[in-house]
């Protein structure tokens, strides 16, 4: 190879390491339940509002299944662990996202984003941003009719009779984040999704080890909001033990007394970020979003 051919292929290199740093992280999403990765007046208006925000993103909305009735109809019957696995698979064959990737959760798309930078580290997620997710899962489903009225009874039927059944946990996904507080040891040992990613059940070192690898980890609660309930799960905050009204926060749970997922440690470094917002689950105000999330985390 000649000095001249050398000298072109350094310059390359030079100018595609530029044009990697100017790039801007590329951004992940997940739906919430009833909804899918691409509906025009769902996800698909906050990616093009993404993309008009921040020039050159390239976003990429998870579709969970072949199209997208599949995605809607996913999750609700694929159980999370299929899901995530997938969701990887989906990221690490995406050469775009190669050099890692911010991630945005919606509702249930936030726990489920959690599990998955917990369990597929490559490529690496850099930021996480949880909106209206629901870390120590949900006792209750208030007013999901909005969602769609007859799937709604019908989970919230099974889910008070049956959460931990295995069927009931193998075909409906809400019952693997069902968290049932005055049986914690039911929950625990059949909650097959949170009570795993909580390391409730047994510590998964890889677990705190891929979590922590986060630069932030963000969690938006919604101040009025009547779909999940406690409310307070959007900031990992749950029931008090043994009864379904007094709520406690992160800091007075177990999760953060044992310290199982390395949240403390999070937390000091400055990483954890607890944000709240007015308004009912997911209505926020885009002025509000890009102020507080997309210019200090996803810029
Ligand atoms: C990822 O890519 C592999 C190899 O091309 C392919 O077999 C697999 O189906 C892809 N996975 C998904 C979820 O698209
Ligand atoms: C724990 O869960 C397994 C599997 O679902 C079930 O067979 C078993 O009865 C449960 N044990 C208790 C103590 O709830
Ligand atoms: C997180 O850290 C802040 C400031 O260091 C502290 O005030 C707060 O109580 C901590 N919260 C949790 C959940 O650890």
């Amino acid at each position: 190879m000649g000095s001249c051919a050398i000298v072109v292929l350094i310059f390359a290199v030079l100018l595609q390491n530029a044009w990697c740093d100017v790039s801007p992280t590329p951004i992940v999403m997940w739906h919430g339940m009833g909804d899918s990765c691409c509906f025009p007046f769902s996800l698909g208006a906050i990616k093009d509002k993404l993309i008009d925000s921040i020039p050159g993103l390239y976003v990429h909305s998870l579709q969970i299944g072949d199209n997208i009735i599949e995605d809607v109809e996913n999750g609700y019957l694929m159980h999370p662990d299929k899901q995530i696995k997938l969701a990887c698979e989906l990221i690490q064959n995406d050469t775009q996202l190669a050099n890692g990737y911010n991630a945005i959760g919606f509702s249930q798309g936030g726990q489920f984003l959690r599990g998955l930078v917990q369990r597929c580290p490559n490529p690496p997620m850099k930021n996480l941003i949880s909106v209206g997710g629901q870390h120590q899962g949900v006792y209750g489903l208030p007013n999901c009719a909005t969602v769609a009225a007859t799937v709604c009874d019908y989970i919230r039927k099974l889910l008070n009779y049956a959460a931990y059944e295995e069927w009931v946990q193998n075909g409906l996904v809400q019952a693997t984040y069902w968290h049932d507080p005055l049986n914690p040891e039911e929950y625990k040992n059949g909650s097959t999704f949170l009570a795993d990613i909580n390391n409730e059940r047994e510590i998964s070192q890889d677990y705190v080890k891929n979590l922590q690898s986060l630069e932030h980890f963000v969690l938006i609660k919604f101040d009025d909001d009547t779909v999940v309930q406690p409310v307070e799960t959007e900031w990992f905050g749950f029931y008090k033990p043994g009864q379904s009204v007094e709520t406690q926060s992160l800091e007075e749970s177990d999760l953060y007394k044992n310290d199982l997922l390395g949240l403390k440690g999070m937390n000091e470094s400055g990483k954890l970020k607890f944000l709240s917002t007015p308004g009912n689950h997911l209505k926020f105000q885009w002025d509000w979003f890009a102020e507080n999330v997309l210019e200090p985390y996803l810029k």
